[in-house]
């Protein structure tokens, strides 16, 4: 187990609750694999092992429209920073 501090505020990440609320990426950013099948098979961002500062600092980009895409938009505006850094932590401790 381990936390991942988020960069600008004081919001601990926590892995094991990261885990449970991975269930609504993994269908497009499974972990290996990270292609989705559905509507068509597209290639989704590997995000296992990504820096979790990187993982929320993208999250913030998708839920303020500084990234376009429209799946990611949708899922980011329903996170909190809670969720975002829970989901680096958990997302940033693959090793692959
Ligand atoms: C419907 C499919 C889908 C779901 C569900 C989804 N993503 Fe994504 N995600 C994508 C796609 C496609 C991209 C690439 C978008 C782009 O080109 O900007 C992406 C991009 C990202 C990026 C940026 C990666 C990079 O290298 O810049 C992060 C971080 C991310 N997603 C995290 C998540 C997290 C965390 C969840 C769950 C809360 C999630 N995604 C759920 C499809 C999805």
């Amino acid at each position: 187990m381990f936390a991942t501090a988020a960069a600008a505020q004081n919001v601990v990440g926590n892995a094991a609750a990261g885990k449970q609320k991975a269930s609504m990426c993994i269908g497009c950013h499974a972990v290996p694999g990270y292609r989705t099948a559905y509507p068509k098979v597209y290639h989704v961002p590997k995000i296992g092992g990504q820096q979790p500062e990187y993982i929320i600092a993208a999250l913030k980009e998708y839920k303020d429209g500084d990234r376009w895409h429209p799946s990611m938009r949708a899922i980011a505006g329903s996170l909190t920073d809670q969720d975002m850094a829970d989901l680096a932590a958990y997302f940033g401790g693959h090793k692959q």
